[in-house]
């Protein structure tokens, strides 16, 4: 087991197979800059299956037990469900989960499904068209994720996480709806905070909900009471109804960092390995790859940039906002 300066050791790794996506959130890809003259990086330099599954196996074998397969969009990469059946025959893997805007699980969901993918989260702002149309900037249909949930739940994903970015003056009277439409067994709502990933969102603390207002919004209508932790670096606080009607999540990266034990490794779509959600640079794997090294030594490049790990972003926000140019959460997926 490899750990850092802070003694976290290195649990999870998060995949992103794509810098593109079919929405522009305005809290992600904003449209003024990822627009029609925006590059994307081209095939060639996003690492293929095979280089993905390589490194995913060399992630496990220095104590990785969980993926996350992440974007930009992840279903827009041709046959993902390939690269899901590579990466879950992988021994010592415990958890293959993917996070989806949710426009093509229709299409895929039961594919994914069948070739071993164990979970899905999808993201949903709102069930409100006009609310949720100005936040993913491209039109698109409340009624077509619900399709794509109701499609992942048909296929055997049970229960489906779903999450909520939640901007003040925006979505915040699409807590309640979204609380009531998403409660059961099936279906978890994890609400999170506005984060100031990336350069491109104009983040602005007035914009941020703390999760505490949230909480005490929804316990104002359906009473609610705290739940233990599952697992060690979970980012979500749990709570569940004291009604024994399902439980819902709240992220609270600004108001209430968890850096602490932040046990996350993020693979960028062109192969560069960060240690944090908000870092500034990577450290390229793809180069090792692609010179010929072997699995050892690639191996003992991932476990000396853990090892040098001093990242607590979100715990030193407050006192010294980074202005240097952080990863887009498009390249690294969150
Ligand atoms: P589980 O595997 O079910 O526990 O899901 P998860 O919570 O790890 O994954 P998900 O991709 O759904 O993440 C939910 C939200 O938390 C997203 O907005 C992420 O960007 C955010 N998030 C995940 N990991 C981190 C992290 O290490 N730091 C910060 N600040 N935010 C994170
Ligand atoms: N703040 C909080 N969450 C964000 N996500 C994307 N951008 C942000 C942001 N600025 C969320 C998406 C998705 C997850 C992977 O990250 O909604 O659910
Ligand atoms: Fe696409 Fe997800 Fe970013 Fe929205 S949050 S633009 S769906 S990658
Ligand atoms: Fe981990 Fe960085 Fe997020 Fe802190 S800010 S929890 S160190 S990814």
């Amino acid at each position: 087991m490899l750990f850092d300066t802070f003694q976290r050791p290195m649990r999870d790794l998060r995949i992103s197979v794509t810098d593109r996506c079919n929405f522009r959130c305005t809290y992600c890809m904003p449209r003024e800059v990822f627009g029609a003259n925006y590059t994307f990086l081209p095939k060639s330099e996003l690492l293929s299956f095979e280089e993905i599954t390589r490194l995913a196996r060399i992630f496990v074998g220095l104590g990785v037990e969980k993926i996350r397969i992440t974007g930009g969009e992840p279903l827009l990469r041709r046959d993902l469900e390939k690269l899901i059946a590579m990466l879950v025959s992988i021994e010592g893997l415990h958890d293959l989960a993917l996070t989806t805007n949710g426009a093509l699980l229709v299409k895929y969901a039961k594919t994914l499904r069948e070739n071993g993918l164990h979970r899905v989260t999808v993201s949903l702002d709102s069930l409100d068209d006009a609310i949720f149309s100005a936040m993913n900037d491209v039109e698109f249909p409340v009624a077509r994720v619900l399709a794509g949930i109701d499609a992942a739940l048909a296929a055997g994903f049970s229960p489906i996480k779903v999450n909520m970015v939640v901007k003040r003056g925006v979505n915040d009277d699409s807590i309640l709806p979204m609380v009531a439409r998403f409660r059961g067994p099936n279906t978890i709502l994890r609400l999170i905070e506005y984060m100031d990933v990336g350069n491109s969102n104009r983040w602005h603390m007035a914009e941020v909900v703390p999760s505490a207002e949230v909480i005490a919004t929804i316990a104002r209508v359906i009473p609610l009471e705290p739940v233990s932790r599952t697992r060690a670096g979970e980012v979500a606080a749990r709570y569940r109804f004291t009604d024994g009607k399902g439980e819902i999540g709240v992220i609270t990266s600004v108001t209430q960092p968890f850096c602490g034990d932040c046990t996350r490794a993020r693979l960028s779509s062109e192969g560069k390995l960060y240690t944090c959600l908000f870092a500034g640079n990577g450290c390229d794997l793809r180069k090792l790859l692609r010179d010929g090294a072997s699995d050892a030594q690639i191996a003992a490049v991932v476990a000396n940039v853990w090892r040098a790990r001093d990242d607590r972003y979100s715990e030193k926000r407050a006192a010294n906002p980074v202005v240097e140019p952080k990863v887009e959460m498009s390249r690294i997926g969150g």
